[in-house]
């Protein structure tokens, strides 16, 4: 998606995967530098790991620890984050207003705390998280609680609240039959997005669509934190429709 936003605008730039091992990670850095590479992104498990390497964080990525997004700024590498802020973008693109809503997220590992770290600056009523192991959702809440000591947030709460908003960031649901959550509380939720984009319809999206529950796949998230790191190293507004079009035909070759 993102050589085809660059070819679109007509950028003299292209988007490679280096697959390396850790010990590689300085001198492939070096190696950038020399060519005069303007930026790239980091991914698992490399998006604490290349902090040190950095001369510069976002907002976003100190608070979050975490980078997936650098860019050379005069001979210097700048780290950013682009997932939560992608996740947000592909809500605003469903036109999702977060503003005193209740979201339930269901997860607390490094998507969850991404998504997490944008969902707070909306001005949530609540955050409900659901996590199979309660001491990594308590762990994120507090963490949570150092930037939105006003939001109330709930780990693991047996509630009866109807939900603005249901997040699945779990891995489940990527076997293609297991459901997150119980569908009694599907039922009490008014849009629903797994960040799953493979399979591109789980249990839970299919079971949302079968209420008429409206639902997006882990697919807009995807696009949108690349939009974002799109916009990051070129300055310029991405081609949306470009990218996503080049993300589902690449998807549909893998699968
Ligand atoms: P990612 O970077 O994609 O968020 P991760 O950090 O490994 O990946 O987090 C995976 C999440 O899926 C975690 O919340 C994990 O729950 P635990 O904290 O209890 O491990 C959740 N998860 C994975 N497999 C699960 C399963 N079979 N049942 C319930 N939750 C599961």
């Amino acid at each position: 998606m993102q050589t085809s936003a660059f070819q679109s605008l007509h950028l003299n730039a292209v988007y490679l995967p280096f697959p390396i091992s850790e010990e590689q990670l300085p001198d492939l850095l070096n190696a950038f530098k020399l060519i005069g590479l303007q930026g790239f992104n980091v991914t698992i498990p490399y998006k604490e790991r290349i902090i040190p390497y950095l001369s510069q964080l976002s907002e976003d990525a100190r608070r979050l620890g975490s980078v997936n997004t650098v860019k050379a700024i005069d001979g210097r590498w700048k780290g950013y984050s682009t997932d939560g802020p992608g996740f947000m973008r592909s809500l605003s693109s469903r036109k999702l207003e977060l503003h005193q809503k209740k979201v339930l997220m269901l997860g607390a590992g490094g998507a969850a705390k991404a998504i997490a770290f944008a969902l707070i600056n909306q001005g949530l009523d609540r955050l409900d998280i659901k996590n199979r192991t309660r001491e990594k959702a308590q762990s994120l809440k507090e963490k949570l609680e150092v930037f939105a000591p006003e939001l109330r947030i709930s780990v693991n709460p047996e509630t009866k609240t109807e939900y603005d908003l249901l997040i699945n960031t779990s891995a489940v649901g990527m076997d293609g039959v297991s459901l997150p959550i119980e569908l009694e509380v599907l039922d009490r939720c008014a849009f629903v997005a797994d960040i799953i984009y493979n399979p591109p319809s789980t249990p839970l999206l299919q079971a949302a669509q079968k209420r008429g529950i409206p639902c997006d796949n882990g697919l807009e998230m995807l696009l949108f934190q690349g939009v974002e790191s799109f916009e990051i190293w070129t300055g310029q507004e991405a081609p949306v429709a470009v990218m996503r079009d080049s993300l589902k035909k690449s998807l549909a070759f893998t699968n």
